[in-house]
């Protein structure tokens, strides 16, 4: 393993009810609060009521932000930001899936400064201090609600780019599972593959030594893989519901992942993509991932892959060589999306050859190289985008 220091501050509040805490919660920060949330469902589905009646319990002084997009944009955290400097604002309170949560983030952040808050996303300067920021999670993907990472695009030059600060840990998340039953099946979908995704990034890693995390990640897939047919059937079995939150949580909440470093080089290809496309970050993931797999192994990392066949897809062995028990472990994979519903091809969105010199160019934009397990160039970026045309 490598050394590590790890902390996690945010306070987790799961289950039914547990909105009752709110009031408790937000009371510790002040009064005037910004409630930040996406397109309208958190009102079709009676959240956004119960949320004001108990900001009312403490007499908030509540400011919205409204229409947050999936795939959050700039000019929404700029409009946030604005906000808060106008107002006064003590505290954020984001109600929603990861894009509420991300552009809440970034709000917090760009509230406290007069830096410009793409050049500390782009990483060109540095924050010192951010708003306190809460969450009401809707939507089991992410993992945002306890981490410290959010995603911006900025939609006038096309680009999307993570960025992370400890200062925007949430001070709390409240997961209420039956928050999550009014998801629609596309949205679930996308949810699973997020967080199979998330353990995958860290799951291909070059430490050695790391039989724990490797487990947990093996945990986290098989618990998600046992459970996502069931959910989809039935999406308002609480048990289901709440064993995805967790899973959702716990797949980018940075416990599985102490001590080594994960690859992340198809979530940084699936960002060039919905830069460019604007489509859902699940459905772009599911998509390249096993696209990504074929194109990166070789004989010095086919045990890894070898590992996950066995242990999360059981695929025996017997009588095979180790990458023909690799690759069927990635169509293992491949087959397990496709029977809950996931886009396979680029071309179910729409996208066709003439976009891909584009999205590869955006996705080596920051960095020449990038990926942890294996360095990728334009190149490799191209190969594995014309693949899953
Ligand atoms: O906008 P509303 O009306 O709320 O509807 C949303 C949205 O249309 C809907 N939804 C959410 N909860 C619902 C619901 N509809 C009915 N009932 C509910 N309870 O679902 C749609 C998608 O929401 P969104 O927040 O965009 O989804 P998700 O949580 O998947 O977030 C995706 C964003 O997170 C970024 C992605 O790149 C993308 O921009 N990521 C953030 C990460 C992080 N901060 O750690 C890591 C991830 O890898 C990811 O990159
Ligand atoms: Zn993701």
């Amino acid at each position: 393993m490598d050394n590590f220091i790890f902390s996690n501050p945010t306070k987790l509040l799961f289950g039914k009810g547990q909105i009752d805490l709110l009031p408790k919660e937000v009371s510790r920060y002040g009064k005037k609060i910004l409630l930040v949330y996406g397109g309208g469902s958190i009102k079709r589905n009676g959240i956004y009521d119960q949320v004001m009646e108990k900001l009312a319990e403490i007499d908030a002084d509540v400011f919205e932000l409204p229409g947050v997009e999936p795939n959050p944009r700039l000019s929404t955290v700029q409009k946030g930001i604005e906000i808060c400097k106008r107002e006064g604002i003590d505290f954020l309170l984001a109600v929603g899936g990861g894009s509420t949560i991300d552009c809440t983030k970034a709000i917090a952040i760009g509230a406290k400064t007069d830096i410009d808050v793409w050049d500390i996303i782009m990483k060109k300067e540095s924050a010192s201090d951010a708003l306190p920021l809460g969450t009401i999670l809707t939507l089991a993907a992410t993992g945002s609600e306890m981490n410290a990472g959010s995603v911006i695009t900025n939609w006038e030059i096309k680009e999307k780019h993570g960025w992370g600060s400890p200062l925007v840990y949430p001070k709390f998340s409240i997961l209420d599972p039956t928050y999550t039953f009014s998801v629609p099946k596309d949205q679930t979908i996308y949810g699973i593959v997020d967080i199979m995704s998330h353990v995958f990034e860290h799951y291909f890693h070059l430490t050695s030594n790391t039989p724990m995390q490797d487990r947990f990640c093996e945990s986290i897939l098989q618990t998600v893989i046992e459970t996502a047919p069931k959910l989809l059937e039935e999406p308002e079995n609480y048990e289901y519901r709440e064993v995805m939150m967790l899973s959702g949580t716990y797949a980018l909440n940075g416990m599985v992942s102490v001590g080594l470093r994960g690859d992340w080089a198809t979530h940084n290809l699936e960002h060039a993509v919905s830069a460019v496309h604007d489509i859902p970050h699940g459905g772009g993931l599911a998509i390249l991932f096993p696209n990504w797999m074929k194109h990166v192994l070789d004989e010095e990392n086919v045990d890894r892959f070898k590992q996950l066949a066995i242990r999360v897809f059981n695929v025996d062995p017997t009588g095979k060589a180790d990458k023909e028990v690799a690759l069927a472990g990635i169509e293992e994979l491949r087959a397990f999306w496709n029977r809950i519903g996931a886009p396979s091809r680029l071309s179910d969105y729409d996208i066709g050859e003439d976009s891909l010199e584009l999205m590869a160019d955006k996705a080596v934009a920051v960095r020449e190289q990038y990926g942890v397990f294996k360095k990728l160039d334009r190149e490799d970026s191209l190969a594995i985008l014309q693949a899953s045309l």
